[in-house]
């Protein structure tokens, strides 16, 4: 997978040509992004959520620009669910472990039923579908996990408590995955990102989100095209170098 750059040389655009992308949670925000990225860059992307009339606009719009794209229904929240979409997508050389769901709750108000929810779609699947195409992705000898965590894990936010747990989880998988798999041609890495305008933030809180950018050094919220971009260079060879990393991608939120 991983070809050094002569002096002069630029990386070819359709650096995922011949590769197969998942992208979970890919009907929507960032995920929607990173999928019509990783098409751009020419790898045939497997989007999946629950929302078929969303995958299918998806589809469409990755089909209008030229790329290859087909829609896997799946829900995260369901283990059956996330075994039959590892089994579905088949060979994945590239897998971004994107969908989520950011409930803010206050710890004593947090009941169990929203907190296995919170687990089971943002730790839980993503475990068992990583574990489910690691093996194969070592047997090719190539493969690059991107998994989506949050600059919340990085400074505390209020009635974050449990979502922030999951992605601090996400995190530690991360460094695990890409140390227990060493050596195979397989690389993992996460993005944080900050305060980012998508469907999912605007239905919540739009204005927590609006204040959460404001507060960054950067003064502003993140587009899901700026989270995507970081996305596919840690999927992608431009970042051959890095494994086990966690890059913040939050307007320097975590620094001040
Ligand atoms: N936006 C932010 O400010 C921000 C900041 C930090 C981290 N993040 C993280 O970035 C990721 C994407 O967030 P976003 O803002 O782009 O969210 P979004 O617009 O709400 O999109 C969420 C995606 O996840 C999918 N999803 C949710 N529950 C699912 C389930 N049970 N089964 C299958 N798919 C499911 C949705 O698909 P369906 O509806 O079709 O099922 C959708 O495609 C999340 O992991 C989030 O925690 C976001």
């Amino acid at each position: 997978m991983f070809t050094e750059l002569r002096m002069g040389e630029v990386w070819d655009h359709m650096e995922f040509d011949g590769q197969i992308a998942l992208v979970t949670g890919s009907t929507s925000g960032i995920g929607r992004e990173a999928a019509r990225l990783l098409a751009a860059g020419g790898a045939m992307v497997i989007v999946t959520g629950r929302d078929a009339a969303r995958g299918a606009e998806t589809v469409a719009s990755i089909e209008a620009e030229g790329g290859r794209a087909k829609f896997i229904a799946a829900d995260m929240a369901d283990l059956a669910s996330v075994r039959s979409l590892a089994e579905a997508a088949g060979e994945v050389d590239v897998l971004v472990n994107n969908a989520g769901v950011f409930p803010f709750t206050p710890t004593a108000e947090q009941d169990v039923a929203g907190f296995e929810r919170l687990f089971d779609v943002n730790v839980r699947a993503p475990f068992f579908l990583t574990a489910a195409l690691l093996p194969g992705m070592a047997a090719r000898g190539r493969g690059s996990v991107v998994n989506v965590s949050t600059s919340a894990t990085s400074y505390a936010v209020p009635g974050a408590a449990a979502y922030a747990a999951t992605k601090a989880a996400l995190e530690s998988l991360t460094r695990t995955w890409a140390v227990e798999y060493r050596g195979t041609g397989i690389r993992v890495n996460a993005v944080a990102p900050g305060a980012t305008v998508t469907e999912g933030t605007q239905a919540l809180a739009p204005e927590a989100v609006a204040e959460s950018g404001r507060r960054s050094p950067l003064a502003r919220t993140a587009s899901p095209r700026e989270i995507a971009e970081v996305i596919v260079f840690l999927a992608s060879p431009r970042s051959s170098y890095v494994h086990g990393e966690l890059i913040q991608a939050d307007g320097g939120r975590t620094i001040g």
